[in-house]
């Protein structure tokens, strides 16, 4: 490992602001029987001294959505999730030297979030640039099985949001959205064109640009947005009438490129 991934390592044990658990302490008794954390249900007295709701950004990377959604909105507590180190370094390290009181960040695969979030707790959650997992449904981040884990810790009416570049995972979580019968506020292939959703309306989508969506914006590809109440009795379907093949087919190639 390098110097600089060893040093932000070692910084990141000194944020309070950063909860990293080990993955032995959630899995002692198995990946079917999740171990739940101390914290679950107790994260507005423990981490944020203070109830809020609460919204997550499930693979915030460096968190740049988190911060900001966190910054406009100091009214609620913000909860960015990753599985990498390095990049929540990045995120922490601005939330501490800025202070912001309403700033966390998990580290966990996102697998064992129902671990850390009791029923009720969640108000929100924020998907910002999910990797598609072109061929593997199951880890797709709009999945029925991660939808099933979601709503265990979501407040009725709670939303989800999903900002992508991959048109692909965009069209798989509306068959998924459709398939369960979702109520969906919002929806566009095009956010930046002309996707019928107002920038004074809702100028965190447009103004508020990660990491990846740089790059990918830089790359020429379009960026997608939709939304979804997450309420629904039984477990969530799988959709029948994705077709896979042709979304695949259209979805382009991605290079991993520096932008300002
Ligand atoms: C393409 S990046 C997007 C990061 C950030 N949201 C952005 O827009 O710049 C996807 C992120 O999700 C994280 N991720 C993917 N699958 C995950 C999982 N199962 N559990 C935890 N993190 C995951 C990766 O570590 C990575 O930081």
């Amino acid at each position: 490992m390098g110097h600089d991934k060893l040093r932000k390592f070692a910084e990141n044990e000194t944020f309070s602001c950063l909860l990293q658990p080990s993955a032995q302490e959630v899995l002692a008794r198995g990946y079917f029987n999740l171990q739940d954390h101390a914290i679950k249900g107790h994260w507005n007295e423990r981490m944020f001294a203070r109830p809020a709701p609460i919204v997550l950004e499930l693979g915030c990377g460096k968190g740049e959505y988190t911060l900001d959604l966190a910054r406009r909105h100091p009214e609620r507590n913000y909860i960015g999730v990753d599985i990498k180190g390095a990049r929540l370094w990045r995120g922490a390290k601005t939330a501490t030297e800025e202070g912001l009181p309403n700033v966390a960040f998990l580290r966990t695969r996102i697998e064992f979030i129902t671990a850390y979030f009791a029923p009720g707790e969640i108000d929100e959650i924020w998907l910002t640039f999910s990797d598609p997992q072109l061929g593997s449904e199951n880890l797709r981040l709009t999945s029925p099985l991660f939808l099933n884990r979601y709503r265990s810790f979501m407040r009725p009416g709670g939303i989800v949001h999903l900002k992508t570049d991959s048109r692909f995972l965009h069209e798989y979580t509306r068959a998924v959205v459709e398939a369960n019968g979702l109520v969906m506020p919002a929806c566009t292939a095009d956010l930046y064109g002309d996707g019928g959703i107002s920038r004074e309306e809702r100028p965190e989508l447009f103004e508020v640009q990660t990491f990846y969506e740089k790059m990918f914006l830089a790359q020429g590809y379009k960026i997608t947005y939709l939304s979804f109440c997450i309420d629904h009795e039984g477990d969530f379907v799988y959709p029948t009438d994705f077709d896979a093949a042709y979304w695949r087919s259209v979805e382009g190639p991605r290079k991993f490129v520096q932008v300002p």
